[in-house]
C-alpha cells in the first residue's frame, strides 16, 4: 500500500466525535462526490495496470473503514443523546424506561400476614432486637438450666451475659402484658438471632411473627379456630391443618402446627419429606407462670400463644429452597417478586 493510502487508514482510525454534523463532514471527507477515496478510485486509470487490482482492493478496504467507523459512532451518538442533529427535542423518542423496585418476598409475606390477623382484629406490636434474660428468657418460665440460655444457641453480649440478641420473638409477649391488661390480642414481627450454621434449610438469622392473645375464657379450641383461619387465608382453603403435641416452657398445654402439604397435595413428596405435611409454627396455652409474671391472674385470665418462622412461610408460599436466597439481596432472585 502507497503512503498516502497509509496516511488515510491511520486518519480514519484515529477519527472520534461526538456530534453528528462532524459525522457527516467526516464520511463526505472521504466519500462524497469530491472525497479522498471518490478521486482515488475516479484516478485508477492512471495507476500501472499490474498495480491497479491491489489498488483497488486497498482502496476499497478504506471505503468499508469509513462506513464501518461512520456506523460505530452514528450509535455511539446515537445512544448517548435524545437531541437529533437540529438540536431540538424529539418527541417521539421513546422515554428512558424506569427500573422499577420490587418489595423483599420477606416484606410481601410479613404483610400477608398481618393481614389475615388484622381482619380478626389482632394489632401490632414490636420490641427491640437486643434484649436482656428476664424478656427473653425468665419470664417466659425458662428453667436456668435451658438449653436456650446456652452460649451455643444465643448470641450473648460478650460484656454483659445478661443481655443478648432474641432468638425468638415470644420476648415482645412480655413486653406486651407488662404494658397492656387483657383484652390483648396482638401479632409481633421481628428479627431474631441463633447461633446456628448457615445452611440451605437453617440461618443465625430470620424472621418471625409471634401471637398472642390473652382474655376471659380463651380455649384451646380457639387458638385452633384461629390458626386454622389463618392457614387457609393464608395457603388456601383446599389447605388442613394438624396440631401435634410439643413442648415449650412459656406454653402449656403446647403444640406444632402442620399444614397438609401444598405441593403433593398431601400424597407426600420431598418438600414434605414424605409425609403430607409442612410444619410451619409453634403454638400453645399462655403458661399461668407466664401470665402471674405479668400479675395477670391466671384464675381469671387465659391466653393462647403461637410464634412461625417467616421464611419457612415463605418457602411454603413460593417454594424457595434456600433460605440463604432471602439474605443475599441478589437482584436475580428479588425480581422475580416483582409482581406482589
Ligand atoms: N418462641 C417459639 C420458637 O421460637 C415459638 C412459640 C411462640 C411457641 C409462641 C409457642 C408460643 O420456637
Amino acid at each position: 500500500m502507497n503512503t498516502k493510502l497509509e496516511a488515510l487508514q491511520r486518519e480514519i482510525e484515529a477519527f472520534q466525535t461526538d456530534s453528528f454534523e462532524k459525522l457527516d463532514k467526516f464520511r463526505l471527507k472521504y466519500l462524497g462526490k469530491k472525497g479522498e477515496l471518490t478521486l482515488l478510485f475516479d484516478n485508477i486509470r492512471s495507476i500501472p495496470a499490474e498495480e491497479r487490482k491491489a489498488f483497488g482492493q486497498n482502496v476499497n478496504n478504506l471505503k468499508n473503514k469509513v462506513l464501518e467507523k461512520f456506523e460505530m459512532l452514528k450509535s455511539q451518538i446515537d445512544a448517548h443523546t435524545v437531541v437529533n442533529v437540529k438540536n431540538e427535542v424529539d418527541i417521539s423518542c421513546p422515554a428512558n424506561s424506569m427500573e422499577l423496585g420490587s418489595r423483599h418476598p420477606i416484606s410481601v409475606v410479613t404483610q400477608k400476614i398481618y393481614h389475615a390477623f388484622e381482619k380478626i382484629g389482632f394489632t401490632i406490636a414490636e420490641g427491640p432486637e437486643i434484649e436482656d434474660d428476664w424478656h427473653l428468657f425468665s419470664a417466659l418460665n425458662f428453667p436456668p438450666e435451658h438449653p436456650a440460655r446456652d452460649m451455643q444457641d444465643t448470641f450473648f453480649v460478650a460484656t454483659n451475659p445478661d443481655i443478648a440478641l432474641r432468638t425468638h420473638t415470644s420476648s415482645i409477649q412480655v413486653r406486651v402484658m407488662e404494658k397492656h391488661r387483657p383484652p390483648i390480642r396482638v401479632i409481633c414481627p421481628g428479627r431474631v438471632f441463633r447461633n446456628e450454621v448457615i445452611t440451605a434449610r437453617s440461618h443465625c438469622m430470620f424472621h418471625q411473627i409471634e401471637g398472642l392473645y390473652v382474655d376471659k375464657n380463651v380455649s384451646f379450641a380457639d387458638m385452633k379456630q384461629t390458626l386454622q383461619y389463618f392457614a387457609k387465608e393464608m395457603f388456601g382453603s383446599h389447605i388442613n391443618i394438624r396440631l401435634r403435641p410439643s413442648y415449650f416452657p412459656f406454653t402449656e398445654p403446647s403444640a406444632e402446627m402442620d399444614i397438609s402439604c401444598d405441593i403433593c397435595g398431601g400424597k407426600g413428596c420431598n418438600l414434605c419429606k414424605y409425609s403430607g405435611w409442612v410444619e410451619i409454627l409453634g403454638c400453645g396455652m399462655v403458661d399461668p407462670n407466664v401470665l402471674a409474671n405479668m400479675g395477670i391472674n391466671p384464675e381469671e385470665y387465659s391466653g393462647f400463644a403461637f410464634g412461625m418462622g417467616v421464611e419457612r412461610i415463605t418457602q411454603q408460599l413460593y417454594k424457595t429452597k434456600d433460605i440463604r436466597l432471602f439474605f443475599e439481596n441478589d437482584v436475580r432472585f428479588l425480581k422475580q417478586f416483582e409482581s406482589l
